[in-house]
């Protein structure tokens, strides 16, 4: 009896559990109700009264050993992290994440508002719901005249028998709101969604983006309109671009022009994207025609004006080589994260 408890001792005083069930495998192995203390103090009754004295001593100081073993490794666990037994590995590097990027569109509005403003010009914005007023007569589109084809327009409710209440079909309409509420001079740009009601395809979208441009003053001229167009291509698309205007028509300008700007992909020489001819038409502009500006409260005896109308998209497929105009709106992150991404 005596080498078994000498044995168990030394069991004892090496153990070192790694875990709590290891602790609590050692407490019943020794201290629950079927254990070894409990199996000793069994065998103590048996033996005679003279071993009585000295194996009492023996066998009670053994299980004092058991026991505070027991409790001083079971407070040290206590006192330990709940974590202890989860394995971390601090030396891993952490989990990367992923920063957005700048929608296209976006990258492209910021540069176009930039150039301008450093021109001076300030940015208006309008509603997107428009009404006739707005959209097309004081801009000069006579009632029932093909003109209002042009833009095919989404109605979204009649007024006395007519369509009145639209989706603005160009930023144009920002324009009349600013002159009805200002007095001149006028020197902003107008970015925003427009709506037109075309079959969705890789060249044409039910809706994209402009940024449209008005400045109203005396003595405003088409020279100062080429000058500031010429200045915006040149900050946008870089020194030595060409440009050209061509005449065309706008009810709510005269003269009326496109311009155009010799191919930012092949500079001119020739390639698919500007069909060979080395020029791509990037917007339309001409002088304010006297009748928006009377429709607005601005004396055209006094004041003349010019403005102007681009689509984003446009601009940034030039810049940016984007050939199906669906990909601005599918939100696919595979096209999405291949622009600028701005660290702040
Ligand atoms: N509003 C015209 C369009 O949507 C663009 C434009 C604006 C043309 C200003 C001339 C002057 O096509």
């Amino acid at each position: 009896m005596q080498d078994q408890i000498d044995q168990y001792s030394a069991e004892i005083n090496a153990f070192s559990p790694a875990n709590a069930d290891e602790l609590e495998t050692f407490r019943i192995k020794f201290l629950g109700t079927k254990g070894i203390i409990k199996d000793l103090f069994e065998q103590f009754k048996t033996v005679g009264p003279e071993e009585k004295r000295t194996f009492g001593k023996v066998l009670n100081q053994f299980k004092q050993l058991a026991e505070s073993k027991y409790n001083e490794l079971k407070e040290a666990a206590g006192s330990e992290p709940a974590t202890q037994n989860i394995q971390f590995d601090l030396t891993l590097p952490g989990d990367g994440f992923n920063l957005g990027s700048r929608h296209p569109l976006s990258l492209v509005r910021n540069e176009i508002v930039d150039i301008f403003k450093r021109l001076g010009f300030v940015v208006a914005e309008g509603p997107e719901i428009e009404d006739d007023w707005h959209n097309f007569s004081a801009l000069n589109f006579p009632e029932e005249h093909p003109a209002r084809d042009m833009q095919d327009t989404f109605f979204i409710k009649k007024n006395n028998g007519k369509d009145d209440i639209a989706l603005r079909t160009h930023t144009s309409s920002v324009q009349v709101r600013m002159m009805e509420n200002g007095k001149p001079p006028f020197r902003a740009i107008m970015p925003g969604r427009v709506y037109r009601n075309e079959a969705i395809s890789a060249r044409a979208h039910c809706f994209f983006h402009q940024v449209e441009g008005l400045y109203v003053d005396e003595n405003v001229s088409f020279a100062d309109l080429k000058q500031t167009l010429y200045h915006f291509v040149q900050e946008l698309y870089g020194e030595g671009t060409k440009v050209r205007f061509r005449p065309s028509y706008f009810p709510f300008t005269e003269p009326s022009a496109e311009m155009d700007v010799s191919c930012t992909i092949c500079k001119g020489t020739g390639c698919n994207m500007c069909k060979y001819s080395g020029w791509v038409e990037i917007l339309g502009c001409g002088m304010v025609d006297p009748n928006v500006l009377e429709n607005c409260g601005i004396d055209s005896k006094v004041y003349t004006g010019f403005a102007f109308g681009m689509g984003m998209e446009r601009i940034a497929n030039l810049k940016y080589v984007i050939r199906d105009l669906r990909l601005f709106s599918e939100n696919d992150v595979r096209f999405l994260k291949q622009f600028q991404t701005e660290i702040i």
